[in-house]
């Protein structure tokens, strides 16, 4: 297992700041999710610790050993890495067994190990018995997971995934979240996932790192950065929620002149984050008016208009159409640090 280390990492393209001063210790055996919106720098990132770019400033290093840094730059095929990308990369005239075996070729080992670890490889991804298929053939989470087991088939211990599931439908998406699981778990290798996507890194990282304009917003536990996210930006783009005018004194939150239960600490004015299951009907409380509604299947997720200003977002388990007012309570908030 191989721990990643960045330390002050920067990368500018002409007068662009793709990654700007970014430190970062991803532990042995970890699976990190670098989230934010697009051109935030999640690929630069990821293709400096690869070794396809080289830092402007700063250091790369695993376990320890320089990869980039002053001491010069070790390239991408010594880093003992696998990468994953949207595209898969496949030879599409070779079948299952021999794209898997490809990292292999050359290294003088014998054809009954070869295929031995090939089909352990297979295993891990759940395509065992693939071997002999043409990869013409296969569906999209299929050629994920050979790319996958190419990976794997090395025996590396750090992979990298860059927006991996982008091109797949919605199932496929699901299932292929329980393969990158099982193949962390099974393989241990130290997994940095790259998306744009907040679900995505919810469900499957155990560490996030949130990058907007090349900087880390926030780095932590996925149900850290859900309950507690460090800036409106975070507040914004991590689960789903509003984020409304609020103030503080002595220690009593209001939305307007309602006090609100609300974790964190700000005096005076503030920005309150309110998801959509700390929100209830109950009579007596703000006064609001349904904007739209839209069914999620497990209730209906609501668009209300505060009577003060504002907007909240709640989940309702009825249809209310517009116009219609409402009450609503609040039982949880979070106080978005400024
Ligand atoms: N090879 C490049 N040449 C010039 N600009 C680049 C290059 N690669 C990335 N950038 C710029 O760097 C920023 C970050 O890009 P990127 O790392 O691809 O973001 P993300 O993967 O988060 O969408 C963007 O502004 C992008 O236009
Ligand atoms: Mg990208």
């Amino acid at each position: 297992m191989t721990a990643i280390s960045l330390h002050n990492l920067s990368k500018t393209f002409g007068t662009a700041t793709a990654v700007s001063d970014i430190c970062l210790d991803l532990p042995s055996g970890s699976f990190t999710a670098l989230l934010g919106p697009s051109g935030c720098g999640k690929t630069t990132l990821l293709r400096l610790i690869a070794g396809f770019e080289h830092p402007d400033n700063g250091s790369v290093s695993f376990d320890g050993v320089s990869m980039a840094g002053p001491g010069g730059i070790v390239p991408p095929e010594k880093r003992q890495l696998g990468i994953v990308f949207q595209s898969y990369a496949l030879w599409p005239h070779m079948n299952v067994a021999a794209n898997v075996a490809y990292p292999l070729q050359g290294k003088g080992l014998r054809r009954d190990d070869i295929e031995r670890r090939v089909a352990e490889a297979l295993d891990v991804v759940s395509l065992d018995g693939y071997q002999d298929r043409s990869v013409d053939a296969l569906s999209g989470g299929q050629r994920q997971r050979v790319a996958l087991a190419r990976c794997l088939v090395t025996g590396t211990r750090i992979i990298l995934l860059d927006e991996p599931l982008a091109n797949l439908d919605v199932h496929l998406r699901a299932s292929m979240l329980d393969v990158f699981a099982d193949v962390h778990q099974r393989s241990g290798a130290t997994i940095v996932f790259v998306t744009h996507d907040q679900s995505e890194a919810l469900v499957l990282a155990d560490r996030i790192v949130v990058l907007d304009q090349g900087k880390v917003q926030q780095m932590g536990a996925p149900e850290h950065i859900y309950a507690e996210p460090a800036n409106a930006m975070v507040a914004g783009f991590v689960g789903r929620g509003m984020v409304v005018d609020a103030t503080a004194s002595s220690g009593i939150v209001r939305i307007g002149d309602r006090a609100v239960p609300a974790r964190g600490a700000g005096e005076g004015r503030l920005k309150l984050l309110v998801r959509p299951q700390a929100i209830q009907r109950s009579e007596g409380g703000l006064a609001a008016t349904v904007l739209r509604a839209r069914y999620t299947g497990a209730s209906f997720e609501t668009t209300v208009e505060l009577a003060g200003g504002g907007h909240l977002l709640a989940d309702l388990r009825e249809r209310l159409p517009a116009g219609t007012p409402v009450d609503l309570t609040i039982d949880d908030a979070w106080i978005v640090p400024a």
